[in-house]
């Protein structure tokens, strides 16, 4: 079992516009059968985590819960559920639920969705281990963070896929 970071970001490292807009991103075409393509990475996850903010944006953008994973959301509120998510709400420490999170992924991968800080909190943790982004060809000047920690990262692939240019990580031990 590993832990990811897979997500879109502008040029200059934002996730989200600071009204949490995506509409830059969805401007764009991806090419779902191409290189580090969503639909690839989705059949290897086991359970997903998120931040508040982004289970806030898929409530407010999804008619149906598209998820079958177990989903971990990080918030200090109480937040509504969809009809047939398995949703399952956590907060403070990441290392103190991250082995329930591992469990409920069974055989499978963990990723962590966003946003950026809950990520860090991860890292931070040494709970890390890859980081796949794809840079739409696009700045925001301002936003939700990508990343807002130091981390040292190993390269360990590039694709050009349409309009973005992909690059996957490995998180360096100790960083
Ligand atoms: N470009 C992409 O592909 C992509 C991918 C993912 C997300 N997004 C977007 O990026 C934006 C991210 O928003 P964001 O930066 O605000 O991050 P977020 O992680 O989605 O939400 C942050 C909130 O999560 C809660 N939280 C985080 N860590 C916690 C902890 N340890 N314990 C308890 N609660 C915790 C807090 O909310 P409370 O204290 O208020 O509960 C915090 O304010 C969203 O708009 C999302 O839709 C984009």
């Amino acid at each position: 079992m590993s832990t990811h970071f897979y997500t879109a970001s502008s040029l200059d490292g934002f996730i989200a516009t600071p009204d949490h807009s995506l509409e830059w991103l969805f401007a764009h075409d991806f090419d779902l059968e191409g290189p580090m393509a969503y639909p690839s990475f989705i059949e290897g996850i086991g359970a997903l985590v998120m931040g508040a903010s982004t289970y806030d944006w898929l409530l407010r953008n999804q008619q149906e819960w598209e998820y079958t994973q177990p989903t971990w959301v990080f918030t200090h509120r109480e937040l509504p559920v969809l009809e047939g998510a398995d949703v399952r709400f956590a907060r403070g420490s990441v290392r103190e639920v991250h082995d329930e999170i591992a469990a409920s992924a069974g055989d499978r991968d963990v990723w962590v969705m966003g946003g950026g800080d809950l990520v860090g909190q991860f890292a931070e943790a040494g709970l890390l281990d890859e980081f796949w982004v794809q840079f739409a060809p696009v700045t925001l000047g301002e936003g939700r963070p990508l990343l807002p920690r130091h981390l040292e990262l190993e390269l360990i692939d590039t694709a050009r896929n349409r309009d973005f240019v992909c690059a996957r990580y490995r998180v360096r031990v100790g960083s």
